[in-house]
């Protein structure tokens, strides 16, 4: 997008509110009064018909009496008045609107909002909201909204879908300590949504980190290739994870999809760090905000209590950072600053006797000690220390050695240590009164350290070949009246694209049976082809380990005689012959459309993990080979892969390869195929690659 516009928007130099009001307890009045109180030093211009003063403001009728140029327009009339008044500022040549209106697609009126994006665009005008509070920047001293007031400075800016929620936080950045530049209210996303404005934040002087309250999405894809650009830290909280995509799906992939698992998948694919509630959507912005991020696993726990020290190391454990033992010189130094019964382990256990000078030496210590990658200082208070002065000294420390290493620390104690807490966090490094709220805040800076390690950029390469190959067949199916494709028909379009499917071919006599037998080789599995019979087990439509040619003459006529007893209209295509893999570990890929993601792709262990465990995992489309890897480890099963219980390890290049084809597969694809899996998938031993056994493709509805 235009940055110029939405400079215009979220740091206008002048700023109308259409729809001011002399009344007290109006919007219309609260906006201007607003943007008296936080002190904003562009031009206000109040519009309203008949008013001629607003809080000591001249009014103007209409946008078009205003002299000179107008940057942002704030909207607080009515539904039914914003058309016409969109159409003005057009005219006027208003470079956004900020519609704080209510009364569009949220109760049903999507053609009104319509109107008012075209309206507005075709001045090139862009819109955010409407249904909005309105928009702040404490770096512009602009409060253009009806919240309480400008937040407590600070460098992360939050966009949130939720106006209340942004009033709420607003207040809490105070009382949280929790500083903000900007709070954006996105509202309906009608124009301006969270791509654009993440764009602009990417390039904002006042903000160090991106902050996301997300309800859902309309363009995932945009959202995904904006945040991933994104050099600054993005978190986002998403609310609202129930009931989605899931509904009526016609493939096993389908119906596994549902919106958390997908948003999880693409939040890690975007690079987005997540938080899990709104306490976490704190205090994990906080760390971001403060601190950098930290480069290695390896993390430091200094602490004066052995249960907080405990509580700590669980905590690593659970966020994903497991500590591990200090190394023997790290350990010979912090011996130096702790009495005989100290630990200098991992905890570094400083003791209960631990007063601001060890505190000062250890932490100095350890931010210079070359094997420390972060550090999670924890303090309980006692009588014999002042919480002020440790924390004092805890801050010098960290000026002195200036070196980068992220640092979050946790006082526990009465309002000493929560003044303590206050303090630090003025001073730039994030406190908090639980270790386990230091140790997640710190995992939270492993993360985006780590998004910005793994280069990852998936590259979809459209392949001509296949899908001409792939389209002829998906025609076949069209014209005679299909919306799923035939075993076969499947394994065509897998195989066009590389996907090692089992070699399978079409019977429709029984010699003919007996000659593709004997050409793929003995033993070999015969299977009903029939739109009309998809389950293929169930009408007795399946042979396995069919051994020589008497046994492929009298499996054809059973597998024919059970399917027409099965269903006597089926249209029977023949029967298809095909190789009979070898037993490997069992999986299952598959795809999907996902209504905000478009094409994801799935995978899982096969069997019972996919039926009753529902052990999956999703990406969207293009995966790299990164992306694969991280799929394969991410599910429950992930050991079976590994190569679990004496067992050799599986083929896993082969697995990650054959993730990204698929993905590239179901991307070229798009416009034709629905959903897709394949089920199951053999896999072998390392170099001894895999086998699609079973193929399933559902066409695009046309
Ligand atoms: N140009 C400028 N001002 C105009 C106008 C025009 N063409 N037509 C009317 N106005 C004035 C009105 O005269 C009124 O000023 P007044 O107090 O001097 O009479 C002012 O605009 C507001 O109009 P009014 O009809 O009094 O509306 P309202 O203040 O009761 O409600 C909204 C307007 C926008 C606040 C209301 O429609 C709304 O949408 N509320 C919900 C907002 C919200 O919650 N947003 C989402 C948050 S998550």
């Amino acid at each position: 997008m235009d940055n110029n516009h939405l400079n215009g928007l979220l740091r206008p130099k002048s700023v109308a509110v259409v729809g001011a009001s002399a009344t007290p307890g109006k919007i219309g009045y609260t906006v201007i009064d607003n943007l008296l109180k936080g002190k904003y030093e562009g031009k206000i211009y109040p519009i309203n018909p008949t008013a001629t003063d607003i809080l000591g403001l001249k009014v103007y009728p209409d946008i078009g009496a205003v002299p000179g140029t107008v940057d942002a327009a704030i909207i607080t009339v009515p539904a039914k008045l914003v058309l016409e008044v969109a159409e003005e500022c057009g005219k006027k040549g208003v470079k956004g609107l900020i519609v704080i209106t209510s009364g569009f697609s949220e109760v049903g009126r999507k053609d009104l909002e319509d109107d008012l994006v075209k309206t507005a665009n075709k001045y090139g005008t862009r819109v955010l909201g409407p249904n909005i509070v309105g928009t702040l920047s404490n770096s512009d001293h602009f409060n253009g909204s009806f919240a309480p007031g400008l937040p407590l400075e600070g460098k992360a800016s939050l966009i949130s879908q939720s106006g209340a929620l942004l009033i709420a936080l607003d207040a809490a950045t105070y009382t949280r300590k929790v500083g903000f530049d900007k709070l954006v209210s996105i509202g309906n996303m009608s124009d301006v949504d969270f791509a654009d404005i993440i764009e602009f934040l990417e390039e904002d002087d006042g903000t160090y980190c991106i902050s996301l309250y997300i309800e859902g999405l309309k363009d995932g894809r945009r959202f995904i290739e904006s945040a991933r650009k994104a050099k600054k830290p993005v978190i986002a909280l998403k609310a609202g994870v129930s009931a989605h995509g899931a509904a009526a799906a016609a493939s096993h992939t389908g119906s596994l999809a549902g919106a958390a698992k997908v948003y999880g998948s693409a939040f890690k694919q975007a690079g987005v760090i997540q938080a899990a509630d709104l306490n976490d959507l704190f205090n994990r912005t906080l760390a971001l905000s403060l601190q950098p991020g930290m480069q290695g696993d390896n993390l430091l726990i200094l602490t004066n209590g052995g249960g907080v020290g405990v509580l700590a190391t669980d905590a690593a454990e659970k966020y994903g950072l497991p500590l591990k033992f200090a190394p023997a010189e790290l350990q010979t130094e912090m011996k130096k600053h702790m009495p005989e019964f100290g630990s200098s382990k991992n905890p570094v256990d400083l003791t209960g006797m631990a007063g601001t000078e060890w505190y000062y030496d250890s932490v100095h210590y350890a931010l210079t000690d070359k094997w420390v990658d972060g550090l999670v200082v924890l303090y309980c208070e006692t009588a014999m220390t002042n919480p002020m002065e440790i924390a004092g000294a805890i801050k010098r420390a960290d000026v002195e050695v200036g070196n980068g290493k992220p640092l979050c620390v946790s006082f526990v104690g009465g309002e000493k240590s929560d003044a303590a807490i206050a303090w630090l966090v003025e001073n730039g490094i994030p406190a908090f009164n639980a270790p386990d709220l230091a140790v997640n805040a710190i995992a939270a800076l492993r993360e985006y350290a780590k998004i910005h390690q793994d280069g990852g950029t998936p590259r979809f390469i459209p392949n001509e070949k296949a899908r001409k190959a792939s389209l002829e067949v998906i025609a076949k199916a069209r014209a005679e009246g299909r919306n799923a494709l035939t075993e076969i028909e499947a394994k065509q379009v897998f195989n066009a694209y590389g996907l090692p499917v089992t070699v399978t071919s079409l019977a429709k006599s029984e010699d003919e049976a007996v000659k593709l037998a004997k050409e793929i080789g003995y033993p070999v599995v015969m299977k009903i082809v029939s739109p009309e019979i998809l389950h293929k087990s169930d009408a007795g439509g399946v042979k396995v380990n069919v051994k020589d040619e008497a046994a492929v003459r009298d499996a054809f006529q059973t597998i024919m005689k059970n399917a027409k007893a099965y269903n006597a209209d089926a249209n029977i295509h023949g029967i298809a012959v095909q190789e009979m893999a070898p037993w490997g570990t069992e999986v299952i890929l598959g795809s999907t459309s996902d209504p905000t993601f478009g094409p994801t792709i799935m995978f899982g262990l096969g069997g019972i993990f996919v039926e009753v465990l529902k052990d999956v995992t999703f990406r969207v489309t293009p995966v790299s080979e990164e992306h694969a890897a991280e799929m394969l480890d991410e599910i429950r099963g992930a050991p079976i892969i590994r190569g679990a219980r004496g067992e050799a390890p599986r083929d896993r290049k082969a697995l990650t390869r054959t993730i990204v084809a698929y993905a590239n597969m179901i991307l070229d694809l798009r416009d034709e195929v629905a959903e897709s899996d394949a089920n199951p998938v053999l896999v072998y031993e390392e170099g001894k690659g895999l086998k699609v056994v079973d193929a399933r493709i559902i066409l695009t509805k046309k």
